[in-house]
């Protein structure tokens, strides 16, 4: 994939969970609990939870996301028969405090200081988004924090890609959009932004509708395939 800068940006989007936001803190945070079920339990629990929305949205019986992240977790938690009281409470608390991964304040900071938009679009409900947005202290570096709670539908459903297109009042090509969730960032590329994978994950490349621009590693890494500094 090219590495030449993206030009005619005036906004950067991001997903939250996965690409800002470390959802796998939550299960090594309660690691002695958990043992050598830990990993298990994470990828399970993140799995599941995704399923579910595109499930709802294709049964069309939305529900928000702490729900869903609670349900998720409960099939997981079952399915592993791990039961510890307090258990489910913990790991879902500790769903509003996951952590930005290290390079985020900083990134953000650089594109601003550059007099790029910043925002995020997730499917975390406005309280989930406003938790981990403050636990992580970034919140005086987003222009807006758009939650898919506004358009009752989730990801990959081109009413919520709509909704940044909308709220910004850019033309999609006008915005990057960061995702390190592989099949999130295909479709917003399908519906017609500009898209930086960031495959932290080194995953494949999804066979899907759309196609990043570009693919990075780390956010540290954006700012230079906008040409800023
Ligand atoms: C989100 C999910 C996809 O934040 O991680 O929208």
């Amino acid at each position: 994939m090219s590495l030449a800068p993206l030009h005619g940006i005036r906004a950067c989007v991001f997903d939250a969970y996965g690409t800002l936001f470390d959802v796998a803190a939550a299960a090594r945070a309660c690691g002695h609990e958990l043992g050598e079920k830990s990993s298990a339990l994470s990828s399970l629990w993140r799995e599941k939870q995704l399923q579910y929305t595109w499930l709802r949205a294709l049964q069309g019986r939305h529900a928000d996301f702490w729900q869903v992240t609670g349900e998720a977790l409960d099939f997981a938690l079952d399915t592993l028969q791990i039961s510890r009281t307090g258990l489910r409470e913990r790991l879902l608390n500790l769903y509003l405090t996951l952590g930005a991964f290290p390079e985020v304040p900083d990134t953000l900071a650089r594109l601003r200081r550059a007099g790029m938009r910043t925002a995020i679009l997730s499917n975390g409900s406005p309280h989930m988004l406003k938790a981990a947005v403050e636990g992580a202290q970034i919140t005086h570096l987003l222009d807006a924090v758009l939650s898919v709670e506004e358009v009752g539908i989730y990801k990959p459903h081109p009413r919520v890609y709509q909704l940044a297109v909308e709220r910004l009042a850019l033309e999609a090509g006008a915005i990057a959009f960061q995702s390190s969730n592989a099949w999130d960032a295909w479709a917003a590329s399908a519906f017609g932004m500009r898209v930086v994978w960031c495959n932290r994950y080194d995953q494949r490349p999804e066979r899907l509708p759309g196609k990043p621009d570009r693919e990075i590693r780390s956010l540290a890494e954006l700012p230079a395939l906008l040409g800023l500094n």
